[in-house]
């Protein structure tokens, strides 16, 4: 309390928050404190972080040993120029991110969140081909169901949608192929034999572009907030293959996926493939400090080695590789692999396969998704039209609302609603999240909302 107001009041005054309808929204959590997966308000209550506060957290809140490395680290440094000056944590970092990332990604690019780790990607395609001799190749393919972030260029080779519609004036044209979206296939086909004949319309799109494409963009095995979409890994097999096959770099955008969130250190291992360009962020520092990398193999890298100083990457950010930042990200990894959170996230994937698996026998559940530490439920007001409602409907604030009386923070995309739990969560943390789950589809439906 500050003059006798609540912290909710004094936020109503003085704050804008992100994704949030001012006029409309229920009032704000007041998040005093947070342990582990469970958050504490400042009126008592206790809520299971069900979303790893927005895909970030892994290790739980508050670990002993994260606080740790940043309080050392704020003794020595808390941040110096990287153009010019170099740290023991920027160089560190980058040397065990390249001892574990895919093969042939050597290069580290510090930025600041997961959209300018991606517009930076798209800006180092963009002048490789400009410093090879070929400026022509200045387009992207990006998928249906896209996201890559809120920056204007990151917006263009998201999907248009509700998060970009205002914006669309800001927007470069981008060449948009289909995505392998099973349960609402783009051409209409099953699984079981399809042959992933929706990869042809990434080919068709590359050939058309020829010699002006730069890159493909993905999110590999898993579309975050398009919609929570899973892949067949032979669709990001032939993502690799058609790169290779038309010329053209492949950028794989693992903001979300990086760090053990699909059950592999990072999705691209679902398939054996390493991409050109890869952008992390998100679990990069364990949710602690935002911070980004952009990474690129040598033979990105080469082409900006030149005596001509126009070859140079001219992009960087006054917080480019904030030594705290750096040093709880090396403390996330140590941890990551010392405590073996891979063996935690699959034995995560199996409980949410069996648990969440059984809500399909309720009639509002459309289809049920599950990779590594995600799992996800796709509700529909009719099975046969598969009618969702869509990202604004109102079902999710309905559902939010639901979940945190029992206390849950849960926040569905529209009628997607995922769990994605901090991967320390305990089994019977998991079981009771579910059976919440389960009572509150028992009872919610979308004339409700
Ligand atoms: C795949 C992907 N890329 C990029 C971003 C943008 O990251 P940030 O919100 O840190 O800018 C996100 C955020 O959710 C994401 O899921």
């Amino acid at each position: 309390m500050s003059g006798g107001r609540s912290l909710v009041d004094r936020d109503g005054a003085a704050v804008w928050h992100p994704y949030t309808q001012m006029k409309t929204r229920p009032a704000p959590l007041a998040i005093a404190r947070g342990q582990g997966v469970y958050l504490y308000t400042e009126d008592g209550r206790k809520i299971l972080d069900g979303i790893s506060s927005w895909w970030v957290n892994i290790h739980g809140h508050s670990h002993p040993r994260l606080n740790q490395a940043i309080a050392d680290q704020a003794r020595e440094l808390e941040h110096v120029i990287f153009a010019g000056c170099t740290h023991r944590p920027a160089v560190e970092l980058a040397e065990k991110l390249v001892a574990v990332l895919p093969r042939g990604l050597t290069r580290v690019f510090y930025s600041d969140n997961g959209s300018t780790a991606v517009e930076v990607a798209a800006k180092m395609a963009v002048q490789y081909w400009l410093n090879r001799g070929e400026p022509r190749r200045q387009r992207f393919v990006a998928l249906h169901h896209a996201y890559h972030g809120d920056t204007v260029g990151t917006m263009s080779v998201s999907e248009l949608s509700v998060f970009t519609q205002a914006f669309t004036p800001l927007l470069f044209p981008v060449e948009r192929a289909h995505a392998p979206y099973c349960y609402r296939c783009p051409l209409g086909l099953d699984r079981a034999t399809c042959g992933i004949a929706c990869l042809g319309d990434l080919d068709a799109k590359l050939a058309a572009l020829g010699d002006e494409a730069a890159g493909v963009i993905v999110e590999p095995m898993l579309q975050g907030a398009g919609g929570m979409i899973m892949w067949p890994h032979e669709f990001l097999a032939g993502v690799r293959r058609l790169c290779d096959r038309h010329g053209t770099l492949m950028i794989a955008d693992e903001v979300l996926t990086g760090f053990g969130r699909t059950g592999r250190l990072f999705a691209c291992e679902h398939a054996g493939v390493s991409p050109d360009i890869i952008c992390l962020s998100k679990a990069l520092t364990a949710g602690y400090l935002p911070m980004a990398v952009t990474v690129a193999t040598e033979a990105v890298y080469d082409a900006f080695l030149s005596d001509d100083r126009m070859k140079t990457f001219f992009h960087g950010h006054s917080f480019t590789a904030n030594p705290l930042a750096c040093a709880v990200a090396i403390a996330s990894l140590d941890l990551f692999l010392e405590e073996d959170r891979l063996a935690r996230v699959r034995r995560l994937e199996t409980q949410l396969v069996e648990g969440l698996g059984r809500l399909r026998d309720l009639s509002i559940v459309g289809d049920v998704r599950v990779i590594g530490g995600v799992g996800a439920v796709e509700l529909v007001r009719d099975r046969a039209s598969k009618d969702g409602g869509g990202y604004l409907d109102a079902l999710g604030p309905t559902l939010s609302a639901a979940f945190l009386e029992r206390g849950v923070l849960l926040r569905p995309l529209g009628n997607v609603l995922y769990f994605m739990p901090p991967y320390v969560i305990a089994d019977d943390e998991v079981a009771w999240v579910i059976d919440q789950i389960r009572a509150v589809l028992e009872r919610v439906n979308y004339s409700d909302s």
